[in-house]
């Protein structure tokens, strides 16, 4: 019997002290970096055309042996969609799956039926075929399944991809969008960061850590679902659009040699100007664009350094904040091609005005509910007008981490607890990570499109929250003819 304790509470000493993981200057990379390529499209009626197809496959992800995986025209990840503002796309997703699923414009303005959201499943064998029109800035913006309760499995296993948005030749805009690198793949790089946990046998590991409704954090880190990934640059500056595709891991990104590099975007496209710093911090689902500079034969190594994540150390290494874990390696080339310099100004943003919004929102966050309630596909949580400004008031109850995503909308962060968002938050965001006990208020302009039966979602991108229930619903009406309907049941559920 004493045996027995004593291996329990080993047990218990051994996860309770968990430390620490650190891949810093032990990651040999010897795979070139994967480009995912750019996806084709056709011209029917002035309608800009691309298909997917969401697939079951196996995929070599650098472990010694084949990964069950799902992916997109392929067996892991997806191709990245292109298109300019002012165009008409439409996407025909196909499901040749075994599995329900669906896919998420994440960052897009459109409307409600065409947001890929839980309500807009695709079933095994269909094809569903959303078009809107694209009316936002040039941004890095990403798709990903989201069917409630199995978006952080579907994810995790392989379904993402980018969707970058352009902005029209000619335009005032495009002036800065020419002077930036921007040859795709060359200098111009996406990079999707994944970590994944992996059993012996190859497949991946999606288990909870020890104590903790977080989701997985691996210390494998795929760049692109490439492990161990290096890029060769060849010119004198790297424009890296990052996205976090992880399910529950934030990062701080910065180099091994500390560096500095410039922030040029965030989630929803170009800031006013660069913002020069040695650090960034990326939330699930966040996505940020930077500018690197690099001497010939330099190789720095972008990292994730260890950062404040709850307003407990304890939570803090629960939640992977200890960690430190090496991503890439930029390989420079002997002869740089020389870059433009960065524009000292990218683009205007509006000023962010509190007294501009019309209602004041709050939401509070608390394990897996937001204001106390759990996810419930047939309730409208919150109806707003169109076209209105609001002010939403998000507060993390907790001390682990969380962050706010709302659809349909790039909002601006207005102040965290009475201070000023540090710069680099300083632009277009769609998704925003919660600080413990801090007020962050957001500035959310709403879409213009009314439509009172089909909602909208916001919710935790820590994808294993959003599945246990952290994601709540709102319509956009118009407001003269539908006042009020917070609460009803959602039609056609
Ligand atoms: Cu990236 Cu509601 O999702
Ligand atoms: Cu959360």
């Amino acid at each position: 019997v004493a045996l027995v304790v004593g291996g329990i509470a080993a047990g218990v000493a051994l996860a309770f002290s968990r430390g620490a993981t650190s891949t810093a200057g032990e990651v040999e990379f010897t795979r070139p970096l994967a480009i995912p390529p750019l996806a084709g499209s056709s011209l029917e009626d002035g309608v800009r055309v691309f298909s997917l197809d969401l697939q079951e496959g196996e995929t070599d992800l650098g472990q010694g042996g084949l990964t069950p995986t799902l992916g997109v025209d392929g067996t892991f990840l997806g191709p990245t969609l292109r298109a300019t503002r002012g165009e008409q796309v439409r996407i025909d997703v196909t499901n040749s799956m075994s599995e329900t699923s669906t896919l998420h414009w994440h960052g897009m303005k459109l409307p409600a039926v065409m947001d890929g959201g839980p309500h807009q499943q695709v079933d095994p064998g269909q094809t569903w075929s959303p078009t809107w029109t694209i009316a936002q800035p040039a941004a890095t913006l990403w798709y990903h399944p989201h069917l409630h309760g199995r978006t952080a499995d579907h994810v995790y296993r392989g379904l993402a991809g980018l969707f970058l948005l352009d902005e029209p030749a000619g335009s005032p805009e495009a002036a800065v969008q020419d002077a930036l690198p921007h040859e795709y793949g060359v200098d111009d790089v996406p990079l999707v960061v994944q970590d994944k946990k992996f059993h012996p046998d190859g497949r991946l590991d999606d288990a909870d850590p020890f104590l903790s409704s977080t989701g997985v954090r691996g210390s494998v880190v795929l760049v692109n679902g490439t492990a161990n990934p290096y890029l060769d640059v060849t010119t004198e500056q790297v424009r890296l659009r990052l996205l976090n595709g992880s399910n529950a891991r934030v990062y701080d990104f910065g180099f091994d040699d500390g560096r500095a590099f410039q922030v040029v975007g965030s989630d929803g496209g170009l800031l006013d100007a660069p913002v020069t710093t040695d650090r960034l911090q990326l939330s699930p689902g966040d996505r940020a664009e930077i500018v690197v500079g690099l001497a010939p034969g330099e190789r720095p190594v972008l990292r994730s350094f260890p950062q404040e994540l709850g307003a407990n150390a304890f939570t803090a290494r629960f939640a992977g904040g200890d960690d430190t874990l090496d991503v890439l390696e930029l390989r420079a080339a002997d002869r740089l091609t020389p870059s433009e310099p960065v524009p000292a100004r990218l683009a205007s943003l509006p000023a962010a005005d509190a007294a501009s919004a019309s209602v004041t929102r709050r939401f509070e966050l608390s394990g897996t509910s937001i204001n106390g309630q759990d996810m419930d596909l047939r309730r409208i949580d919150e109806v707003v007008d169109a076209g209105a400004t609001e002010v939403w008031e998000v507060t993390s109850l907790d001390d682990s981490p969380h962050n706010f995503h709302v659809h349909d909308a790039q909002f601006q962060v207005l102040d965290v607890s009475g201070e000023a968002p540090p710069l680099e938050l300083d632009g277009w965001q769609d998704t925003v990570y919660v600080r413990p006990g801090r007020i962050t208020r957001l500035l959310v302009t709403f879409g213009t499109t009314p439509d009172a039966e089909h909602p909208y979602m916001f919710h935790c991108h820590l994808l294993r929250h959003e599945d246990q229930g952290m994601m709540g619903q709102f319509v956009v009406v118009d407001p003269a003819a539908a006042p009020g309907t917070a609460g009803r049941p959602a039609p056609g559920d």
